[in-house]
């Protein structure tokens, strides 16, 4: 892999909820890439979150200070997955990725994605091998590996996942695109360059970042570490 251009993308799953357009701003203040936007239902995961007209509330705040657009990406833990994946391109949604395990028609909610306006990604959980990238990876523009089973933040990063981050960074080299390598689940300053290593270029962190009291300074510390 020629020398990655690695993304933080915090998630405001464990951001304050009463003051969560201040919080964008200011993780956006504090260095982050992307804004991780985790949306559960109480039904593919048991706790349930927020859905795209929050979405489209923070679509003006997330933006740096200078003005530039900083991608929202959507997380969906949800069943079934088609029609709030468009709503949630409506909203103002860049990324939208969703379990294969929760769509019966895992193509075309790929499609749905597309045809929205919105950049598709697949998601495998802990105990999930990748064969639905077999016939999808030429359709989608990220993968995300879950090294926690979804559902609650601050939970411990599953070793194994640094496995099939291996995997799939091999699969999105055969297939010669542009896939973003995303992991999402335990992910702390101190194991973040592991992570790395083993192929991913885009880093989902909550509880380590927003329950800190120095935003910065914990994304300062996940890129130096990433640059060693
Ligand atoms: C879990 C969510 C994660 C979660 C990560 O279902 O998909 O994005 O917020 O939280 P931390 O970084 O605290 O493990
Ligand atoms: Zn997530």
């Amino acid at each position: 892999m020629t020398s990655p251009t690695y993304r933080i993308a915090p998630s405001i799953l464990s951001a304050d909820f009463a003051r969560l357009g201040a919080e964008v701003s200011d993780v956006i203040a504090a260095g982050a890439d992307w804004i991780h936007f985790d949306v559960m239902d109480n039904h593919y995961v048991p706790n349930l979150t927020f859905g795209p007209m929050v979405c489209q509330a923070l679509k003006p705040h997330a933006k740096t200070p200078d003005g530039q657009a900083v991608p929202i990406d959507v997380h969906l833990m949800i069943q079934p997955v088609d029609a709030l994946a468009a709503a949630f391109a409506q909203a103002g949604a860049d990324y939208i990725s969703f379990h294969p395990d929760a769509s019966p028609h895992v193509h075309r909610s790929i499609q749905a994605i597309r045809a929205a306006g919105a950049k598709p990604g697949l998601v495998f959980n802990p105990g999930l091998g990748l064969e639905a990238l077999d016939w999808a990876i030429d359709d989608i523009d990220l993968i995300l590996i879950m090294s926690v089973n979804p559902g609650f933040g601050g939970q411990s990063f599953i070793d194994s996942a640094l496995r099939k981050i291996e995997q799939a960074r091999k699969r999105i080299e055969l297939s010669g695109r542009d896939i973003r390598l995303e992991v999402d689940g335990g992910i702390k300053a101190d194991n973040i360059a592991r992570v790395a290593s083993a192929g991913a270029d885009t880093f989902v962190a909550g509880s380590a970042i927003f329950n800190a009291p120095d935003y910065k300074a914990v994304i300062g510390q996940m890129r130096t570490n990433l640059a060693r």
